[in-house]
C-alpha cells in the first residue's frame, strides 16, 4: 500500500510529494467516456462496479497517489428527497427548488446506508482493489445549499443571497438539515472504508468574509468536529478562498485545499501548522512539457515550508485536457520532489 498521500496529510515526512487531481475521473479520459457512453451520469453513479472502474482509471493510467470515490456532491441532496437530473452540457438541475418553509420541512435526513448504499458498496469494493488511499467526499453545506436554492449552477446566486439576506431563519434551517445529512453521509463513508475525507466548498468564494463566517464556516466546523473521532484526515477546499484562508484554517481540517489564485508559499504562511493541497492552475496543464515542468518545480519550491504538501490542481481538471499532459505533470511531481 502506497500511503505517501496519508503521510503528507498528517504532516509526516515523505519520500516524494504525492499528487492527485480534483475531478481526476472524468470526461477528459477516453476510458471514462467509454464507460459513460450509453448511460446517464446518474446511472453511472448508482452502479458500484462501474464507479469502481472509473475511480481506478486515473490511478492506473496516470499514476495518481490517491483515488477519489466516483460520485457527486449532489447525490446526498437527491437522497434528501429532491428530484435531481444532470442535463447534457448544462450540468445539475433540481426541478423543485427549496425556497420556502414547506419544502424545507419535507426534506428528510436520509439513512446513508439505506438510500445511498451504492456509494458505500463502491467504497467497500474499491478498498479491495486499491493500492493507494481512497478519499471519500461530500459538498460543504453552503455549496450544496446553492444548488438546492438556485435549482442548478448559477453566476450571480440571486436566490441564494436573497434568502440569506431576507430570510435568514429559512436559510440557516436549510444549512442545518444539509449539515446533519452530510455528517451522517461522511461517517458512513468512513465506516465503509474511506481513508480520508474531503469537503468541497466550490462556491465559498462568492461570499463576503463576514457572511462566510456566519453562514458557511460554522457548519463546516461542526461536520469536521463530528468526523474527528474517525481519526481520518479531513481536507477542506474552499474554491476561490484566498481571502478566506484564516477562516478555512480555523475549520478544524487537517489539510487546506488551495485554488490557484494565490501563491502557495503565501498561503502556507497564512494557514500555519497545517498541510496544504494544491494548487496548479488546471489550464497550466496545457503548457509545453518543458515549461510545465518548470512551473511544477517552482510550485514545489514555493511549498517547501508546508507542514505537508499534497500536489493537486487548484480546481477540477478541465474536460478538454489531453491526458498525456496530466501524465507529464504526475511524472514531473514525482521526479522533481524526490528526496
Ligand atoms: O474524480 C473525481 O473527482 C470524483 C468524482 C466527482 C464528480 N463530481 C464527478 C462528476 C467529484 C469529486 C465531484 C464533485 C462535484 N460535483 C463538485 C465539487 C467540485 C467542483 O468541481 O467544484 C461540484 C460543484 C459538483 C456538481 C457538478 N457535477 C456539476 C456542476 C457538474 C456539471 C459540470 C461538469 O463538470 O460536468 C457535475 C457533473 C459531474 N460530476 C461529472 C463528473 C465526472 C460530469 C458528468 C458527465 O459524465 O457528463
Amino acid at each position: 500500500m502506497n500511503d505517501t498521500f496519508l503521510k503528507a496529510c498528517r504532516g509526516e515526512p515523505t519520500d516524494y510529494t504525492p499528487i492527485w487531481m480534483m475531478r481526476q475521473a472524468g470526461r477528459y479520459l477516453p476510458e471514462y467516456q467509454k464507460v459513460r457512453s450509453g448511460r446517464t451520469f446518474l446511472e453511472l453513479c448508482k452502479t458500484p462496479e462501474l464507479c469502481v472502474e472509473v475511480t481506478l482509471q486515473p490511478v492506473d493510467i496516470l499514476g495518481m497517489d490517491a483515488a477519489i470515490l466516483f460520485s457527486d456532491i449532489l447525490i446526498p441532496m437527491e437522497a434528501m428527497g429532491l428530484e435531481l437530473e444532470f442535463l447534457e452540457g448544462r450540468g445539475p438541475f433540481f426541478p423543485q427548488t427549496v425556497r420556502d418553509r414547506a419544502t424545507l420541512d419535507r426534506l428528510i435526513i436520509p439513512d446513508p446506508d439505506e438510500s445511498m448504499g451504492f456509494v458505500m458498496e463502491t467504497v467497500r469494493l474499491l478498498r479491495k482493489e486499491l493500492k493507494v488511499p481512497l478519499i471519500g467526499f461530500a459538498g460543504a453545506p453552503f455549496t450544496c445549499a446553492t444548488y438546492l436554492i438556485e435549482g442548478g449552477s448559477s453566476k450571480v446566486f440571486w436566490e441564494t443571497k436573497k434568502m440569506m439576506f431576507t430570510d435568514p431563519d429559512l436559510f440557516h434551517g436549510l444549512l442545518e438539515k444539509i449539515t446533519r445529512c452530510t455528517t451522517a453521509y461522511l461517517l458512513a463513508q468512513a465506516g465503509a472504508g474511506a481513508q480520508a475525507l474531503q469537503l468541497f466548498d466550490s462556491w465559498a468564494g462568492i461570499l463576503a468574509p463576514s457572511d462566510f463566517e456566519a453562514c458557511a464556516l460554522p457548519y463546516v466546523k461542526r461536520i469536521i468536529a463530528d468526523l474527528k473521532p474517525t481519526g481520518l484526515p479531513i481536507i477542506y477546499f474552499a474554491n476561490n478562498g484566498a481571502t478566506l484562508l484564516e477562516y478555512s484554517a480555523a475549520s478544524g481540517a487537517d489539510v487546506i485545499g488551495l485554488d490557484w489564485r494565490i501563491n502557495i508559499g503565501d498561503a502556507i504562511r497564512r494557514v500555519g501548522d497545517k498541510a496544504v493541497q494544491g494548487n496548479l492552475d488546471p489550464l497550466a496543464l496545457l503548457l509545453p512539457a518543458d515549461r510545465l515542468r518548470v512551473r511544477i518545480k517552482n510550485l514545489l519550491d514555493d511549498a517547501q515550508a508546508a507542514k505537508g504538501h499534497i500536489f493537486n490542481l487548484g480546481h477540477g481538471i478541465h474536460q478538454f485536457t489531453p491526458p498525456e499532459q496530466a501524465r507529464i505533470a504526475v511524472d514531473a511531481v514525482h521526479e522533481l520532489s524526490r528526496r
